[in-house]
């Protein structure tokens, strides 16, 4: 048993893909998520930046007692991941191996399409481990650096976001791929519009809702908690706005978080 709570974070909104399908699968869990909304967007940040930003990220969350961390951010994942790993006493997770693994299980015609941050796609990452799980894929990325801030804003399926999504999707669509990795947490959050452009034939991978069904492996009796939590597991930590983070984290979760996100000072940590 082990009664400490989950550490989740991103840049922000983003990362609750992860933490909704953690609620599903692990209801016993407790979760603490911090969206560093005083520095969104992460992904057009240097490298440098995403590797302070994500140790302060990190320092945060073990300040509230976690027994382990997911990054839920492709950003962070993919431009820092590597170079921390280890270097805290908790075992910290990245959504980047998840989907990558996802995607090269679930294509059929070995066409992948990468879609994230400008960090992201530079990185490579995704494409590294999909060699790895698949190496007859071919891959196909695009970075789409405004859909954080339409998704920040509340745009998830509006005319400016088909608009986006058509001038982003294009040439992935006519590549033919049959799966699209949403290389950004916060990009499932555009899902139905996305979705509607690609059509039905195109498999999305959603990597906040896969490294939640990876974490099947890794919470096991000896460390899972003892018992159904109360209604006070969940808690959310921002460094921005409180009002808007719980106005469109209550509508993407369907459950009300009013009253359960308080601001801190990210710098601090
Ligand atoms: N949701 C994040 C990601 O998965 C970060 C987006 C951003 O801050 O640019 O990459």
């Amino acid at each position: 048993m082990d009664n400490r709570k989950i550490g989740v974070f991103d840049s922000g909104l983003g990362g609750l893909t992860a933490v909704k399908e953690i609620m599903n699968l692990f209801p016993n869990e407790s979760i603490v998520y911090f969206g560093d909304t005083g520095r969104v967007p992460y992904g057009t940040r240097s490298k440098e930046t995403i590797v302070k930003y994500t140790h302060d990220d990190i320092n945060f969350l073990l300040s509230q007692d976690v027994k382990m961390i997911i990054i839920a951010c492709g950003t962070a994942s993919s431009a820092a991941l590597p170079d921390i790993k280890g270097e805290y006493g908790v075992p910290i997770y990245g959504v980047v191996d998840a989907g990558a693994y996802e995607a090269s299980r679930v294509t059929k015609n070995n066409k992948i399409g990468i879609i994230g941050t400008t960090a992201t796609i530079k990185s490579g990452a995704y494409e590294k481990y999909i060699a790895e799980y698949n190496p007859d894929a071919q891959t196909f990325k695009k970075a789409c650096p405004l859909f954080v801030p339409l998704v920040e804003n509340g745009h998830f399926d509006t005319p400016v976001t088909k608009l986006v999504i058509e001038e982003y999707l294009k040439d992935i669509r006519e590549a033919g791929v049959d799966t699209l990795i949403l290389g950004c947490t916060h990009y499932p959050l555009l899902k139905k519009a996305i979705a509607e452009y690609m059509g039905d034939s195109v498999k999305l991978v959603s990597p906040g809702e896969e490294v939640a069904k990876f974490l099947r492996k890794k919470i096991t009796p000896e460390n899972a908690h003892s018992e159904v939590c109360d209604e006070d597991r969940y808690s959310y930590f921002v460094s921005d706005s409180v009002e808007s983070f719980e106005e469109l984290g209550s509508i993407f979760l369907e459950t009300k978080i009013n009253g359960k996100v308080n601001k801190i000072d990210i710098e601090k940590y």
